[in-house]
């Protein structure tokens, strides 16, 4: 078996640790030769490549980022896809695994729809791929927002201050949700509950009524405002055309401190949440995810991707990732509710 492996998309800690356990159990398992190909779907449209071996793996488990680099390329946006073949065809591989989010997944799924073998492995810190509960990424990415979080509750305290703390999350709010309620965030702000910048004034008017010399509200970068409520101005467009996130909070702390009378400050936490080392939930995750994709090559199950539900590794269907944003989970957000 000769499998080839990319990265594709933003990158999150735990990367290499799924390349680490893909290489090891292809190995050491099957005997197999694994290729890694450099900057995502880019790296298979150019034939862009480095052969990966235990040695080549070795010390990477706690790494973060990608030792593969990664890109946003997409095969299907370029015209690539017949390149793609070509590398297929001129590297004798049997099938790729791919580790990504939306886009990378997605134009793997629309490979596995036209015959492609490949297999995808679910990464983002956002956490949004449908089947699955978990994306590499995502439980780093909470710690991070939560140490963020405790440090500004003292610093808020002391300042009798409002902290207005955005967290990554273009459609859905999983960091939000898990960090805020991990850091106990008085209220928290998602793309899934369009909010009424009223009722979060009073939320906050009301907490100083009732003698809080602070307040922490964490906001995705995608919260919506109730139409009317508020005007989120746009951040225009990255190089590749998509919309562009990261300053909501800049934008609501004027307003809310001007409602509130309370003084404001913003933590944006950026891509601070997708560096460095992955938490050792992560490194789990991305080892189980690694092993589990190269079994299913082994055993020919092209077109899925690995998954975790319920605690169990299991697999869904490549397709299930064009199914849009896996959104929070209701009764998780009514847990959060209690504290608000
Ligand atoms: O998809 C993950 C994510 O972290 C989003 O939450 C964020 O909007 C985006 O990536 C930013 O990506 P980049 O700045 O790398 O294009």
């Amino acid at each position: 078996m000769r499998i080839g492996v990319l990265t594709g998309g933003g990158d999150c800690p735990g990367l290499n640790a799924v390349i680490r356990a893909i290489v090891r159990k292809a190995v050491g398992t099957y005997g197999a030769e694994v290729i890694g190909f450099r900057d995502g779907w880019q790296g298979v449209m150019e034939g862009e490549v480095e052969e990966l071996t235990v040695a080549t793996v070795h010390g990477i488990l706690h790494r973060g980022g990608t030792i593969l680099g990664s890109s946003g390329a997409n095969p299907y946006h370029e015209g690539g896809i017949d390149r793609v073949r070509q590398t297929y065809r001129d590297l004798a591989i049997d099938g790729l695994i791919a580790i990504g989010g939306e886009g990378t997944l997605g134009a793997a799924a629309h490979m596995a729809a036209e015959g492609l073998a490949v297999i995808g492995v679910p990464k983002t810190i956002d956490n949004d791929i449908p089947g699955t509960d978990r994306c590499v990424g995502f439980h780093t990415a909470v710690q991070v927002a939560t140490d963020a979080i405790d440090r500004l509750h003292s610093t808020a305290e002391s300042h009798n201050r409002l902290m207005l703390v955005e967290v990554m999350g273009r459609s859905s709010g999983w960091i939000a949700l898990h960090a805020g309620l991990a850091g106990g965030a008085d209220m928290i702000l998602v793309p899934e509950r369009p909010f009424d910048l009223e009722q979060v004034c009073r939320h906050v008017r009301s907490r100083q009524l009732r003698g809080h010399r602070f307040s922490i509200v964490v906001v995705a970068e995608g919260a919506t405002p109730v139409p009317g409520s508020f005007e989120v101005p746009s951040y225009g467009v990255d190089e590749r055309g998509f919309p562009r996130y990261g300053g909501i909070a800049h934008a609501l702390a004027p307003e809310i401190a001007a409602r509130t009378g309370f003084e404001t400050r913003v933590t944006v936490l950026g891509h601070v949440q997708r560096g460095g080392t992955p938490t050792a939930e992560d490194r789990v995750l991305a080892t189980r995810f690694g092993v589990a994709a190269v079994d299913l090559a082994a055993r020919d199950r092209w077109g899925r991707m690995v998954a975790i539900r319920g605690g169990e590794i299991t697999g869904a269907a490549l397709g299930d990732a064009l199914a849009g944003a896996a959104s929070i989970p209701d009764d998780l957000y009514e847990v959060a509710e209690v504290f608000f």
